[in-house]
């Protein structure tokens, strides 16, 4: 698709000068307008929750710096865990995934105005959400389920809407096949809805069954939504990109089904040796274990696609992000899966390796697939590409700054673990940690300053400016990868 047609062979594949979008889409202005809505609500909420997550990480150096309720750690926390959970990755995604829909079933969408509504369910949601966790107005301690019913009931709504929109496109579809990432997105959507329901219904808020209720809603929350939406959106771009099909479909739908059987067990390992009946905490590390399937499955199917296509990527400045994207997804599942099995939790639990392990997953793979879509689709789109030096910068600062932030985290988390297991004074363990604080400090500055980048490069793609703008091959649409 947009590679140059060059047959020279790449001696430095890092610093190899990347292809032009010589492609644009003749779509609907309309879907264009509705895409790129949501991934500009979705850049401003980054910046906004990141930059609650750069000063929170100072505040682990200057504990006093904002004494002011409202800047407090206890409050700023959750404001920034749900800004970048339902304000920055959902409407990435969903953006991406109201292109991938209609696209790989080649049909319209079936409506514009519900998505509408439904992203202005969703930022109506994380404002009011944002607000009353500042003012200390929360549904309780359970970590991604702070925003009380009623605000959460409106992110709900946005997501029945887009169910109900994808699904009516999916019926409509023009292909035989239900191409494998609409499996994804619609299931993703479908469990969410459900998920919102279990975690928010009043009779399992109190007591041992919030309690599970809560290790449940946890992983579901990233294991049924997140993930599988960015593996619905890479089974899309990955195969797209290189211009070639998924190796495997098989594969896909056996890592489909697995993901749907072991994921749903394993919410019991947030609370391993915790007053939770054993036998559930046993069956979440066996279902953790189970894990290694759909993971190994994906990922395998994900790396196979790619084999041989080393030009191709090195000439995209898209594919790096996705592959990042795909990597950490197979490091982050793995590294849970060791976390899983009470050995390790005894050490790890508690400490900055699980934040560590937070940020390699949530960041690592579902920031970097978003990354990876908006650039492979907003130029196509727009007809406008921003500048490869730019790209590259919030590449390479995104990337560096996320290894020294889990790097730190993770070296520091385990010495933290150790100091707790020799029975050595709790403040020793303060103490070591200040350095690798430190160094979260310093990548999550690396990570926050690679955001302002980005909002920056999506400003420079944005749509309006299309009328303005000559391209080379504006005809030229490959599809023969997907659908
Ligand atoms: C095989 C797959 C995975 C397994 C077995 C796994 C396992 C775990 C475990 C055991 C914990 C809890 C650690 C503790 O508190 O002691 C945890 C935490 C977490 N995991 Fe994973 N993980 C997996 C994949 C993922 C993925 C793909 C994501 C993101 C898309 C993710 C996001 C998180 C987050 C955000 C937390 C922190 C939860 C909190 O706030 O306490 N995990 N994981
Ligand atoms: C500039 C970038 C970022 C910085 C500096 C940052 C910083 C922080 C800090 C300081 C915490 C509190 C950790 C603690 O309680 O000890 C945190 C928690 C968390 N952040 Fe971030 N963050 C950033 C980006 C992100 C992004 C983009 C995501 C998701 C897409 C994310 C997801 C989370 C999650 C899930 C937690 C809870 C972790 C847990 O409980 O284990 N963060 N972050």
């Amino acid at each position: 698709m947009a590679i140059a047609a060059t047959t020279a062979p790449i001696a430095r594949p890092l610093t190899v000068a990347k292809s032009r979008v010589d492609e644009r889409y003749d779509t609907d202005a309309r879907l264009t307008r509705l895409v790129y809505a949501y991934l500009a609500t979705s850049a401003v909420w980054l910046l906004l929750g990141t930059l609650v997550g750069f000063y929170l990480s100072l505040k682990f150096i200057w504990p006093d710096l904002g004494v002011a309720p409202g800047l407090s750690f206890g409050r700023l926390r959750p404001v920034h865990v749900n800004i970048v959970f339902w304000g920055f990755a959902s409407p990435g995604m969903l953006g991406l995934a109201l292109w991938v829909v209609p696209r790989t079933c080649r049909t319209a969408l079936a409506s514009h105005r519900l998505p509408w509504i439904a992203l202005a369910l969703i930022n109506a949601s994380v404002v009011a959400g944002t607000v009353q966790l500042l003012l200390g107005i929360t549904n309780g301690a359970g970590e991604f389920r702070e925003f009380t019913w009623p605000v959460m009931g409106l992110f709900a709504a946005a997501l029945v809407l887009l169910a109900v929109t994808l699904y009516r496109t999916i019926a409509r579809r023009a292909t035989h096949e239900i191409y494998i990432s609409n499996w994804y997105i619609v299931a993703a959507l479908l469990w969410t809805i459900a998920l919102a329901v279990i975690a928010y219904v009043p009779w399992f808020q109190s007591g041992l069954a919030d309690t599970v209720v809560q290790g449940y809603y946890m992983h579901q929350g990233v294991g049924m939504w997140f993930t599988p939406m960015c593996l619905g959106l890479a089974y899309y771009f990955l195969p797209k990109l290189l211009n070639k099909p998924i190796y495997s479909y098989s594969l896909g739908v056996l890592a489909f089904w697995t993901q749907l059987l072991f994921y749903t067990m394993i919410g019991g390992h947030h609370f391993v040796f915790s007053p939770t009946p054993w036998l559930l905490q046993t069956v979440a590390i066996v279902f953790s274990v189970g894990m290694l399937v759909p993971v190994v499955a994906g990922t395998g199917n994900f790396l196979l696609t790619i084999r041989g296509s080393t030009r191709t990527f090195a000439r995209s400045y898209s594919l790096p992000f996705i592959l990042v994207g795909v990597l950490l997804y197979f490091a982050g599942s793995m590294q849970g899966t060791l976390e899983a099995l009470r050995s390790l939790n005894e050490l790890w639990h508690f400490t900055d390796f699980t934040v560590g392990h937070a940020h390699f997953t949530m960041y690592g793979f579902v920031a970097f697939v978003i990354w990876g879509g908006v650039y492979a689709l907003v130029p196509r789109l727009s007809g406008r590409e921003p500048s490869h030096g730019a790209i590259g910068l919030h590449f390479w600062l995104s990337v560096v700054g996320l290894t020294v932030y889990v790097g730190a985290l993770s070296i520091g988390g385990t010495l933290r673990g150790l100091s707790w297991m020799s029975g050595a004074p709790f403040i020793d363990s303060v103490r070591l940690m200040a350095l690798f604080w430190l160094g979260r400090a310093v990548g999550g500055t690396l990570m926050l300053a690679s955001h302002f980048v980005f909002a920056w490069n999506l400003w420079q793609t944005r749509p309006m400016a299309v009328r303005k703008v000559r391209v080379a091959a504006p005809q030229r649409v490959v599809e023969a990868s997907v659908a």
